[in-house]
């Protein structure tokens, strides 16, 4: 009887650890893990951007890696132009937008946001070395001010000078970084860009802030109108993770 059992419990471990190989530890029987492809216009510090050793760093890049671990992603950043991110989402190339988007009516009607997990708003800023000093969009008029293509600063402008009548030279660069270094080698008389990366430009380039437009924005995730799974996943996790130690350290690590 003694002897049965024995052989039992050596062939239950067996059997046990077999499973354990097949299942945790070889590679080809492990359950691949899920792959959330993340796009983002990495010319937006501290949000994205690209650090001096080549990689794609940054608040948003920490949050959604941290929010896909806690859902079982795997990350892949894909870079791509600002203004091609929605489309991309919506043609299914990438799943998520992490990209210091801000929440519009407009933008809703084609993919859906997670809750907000960021505040900003417009920022002129101008060549440390300038003269100019605008302190509304009406001192910008009959001027070259420098954007990034469909973002909320050309929206902005464009409304402005719709509005108003009176015109201001908008130029529309595919990257933020472009932009603030014509400004720097006196191409561009202003940039209109958010409040935080405007502040993160003016610890790298010779660039200061002009002037504030409060424009009252919030940044959220957005993702495609039917990937309501995803949605609610991403939005139970990130309401735990803004009040988490985690988050703080993140915001503590790119702006200190
Ligand atoms: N918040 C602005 C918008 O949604 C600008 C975002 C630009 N983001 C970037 N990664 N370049 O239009």
């Amino acid at each position: 009887m003694n002897r049965i059992a024995l052989a039992i419990l050596i062939l239950v471990v067996l059997i046990s650890a077999v499973l354990t190989y097949m299942l945790l530890i070889h590679p080809q029987y492990a359950k691949p893990k899920k792959i959330l492809r993340v796009g983002t216009s990495p010319d937006f510090p501290p949000f994205e951007y690209i650090s001096p050793e080549g990689k794609i760093v940054g608040i948003d890049i920490d949050l959604i890696e941290a929010l896909a671990k806690k859902l079982g992603y795997e990350v892949e950043i894909i870079s791509m132009s600002f203004d091609g991110l929605i489309p991309a989402l919506i043609n299914n190339q990438i799943d998520v937008i992490a990209s210091g988007l801000t929440i519009t009516s407009e933008r809703a009607k084609v993919v859906a946001f997670t809750t907000p997990y960021w505040d900003a708003n417009q920022a002129v800023i101008v060549a440390k070395t300038s003269n100019f000093m605008p302190k509304s969009l009406d001192d910008l008029v009959g001027k070259v001010v420098g954007v990034q293509s469909g973002t909320t600063a050309e929206g902005l402008l464009t409304d402005f000078i719709e509005s108003t009548g009176k015109n201001i030279d908008v130029r529309s660069y595919d990257s933020y970084v472009l932009a603030v270094k014509d400004l720097v080698n006196g191409r561009l008389d202003a940039v209109v860009i958010d409040t935080p990366v405007a502040e993160a430009f003016t610890k790298n380039y010779d660039v200061i802030i002009s002037c504030v437009i409060e424009t009252g924005e919030k940044y959220g995730l957005a993702v495609r109108k039917d990937d309501t799974e995803l949605l609610n996943n991403l939005n139970r996790v990130l309401e735990v993770f803004l009040k988490s130690k985690e988050w703080q350290e993140i915001i503590n690590k790119y702006i200190g």
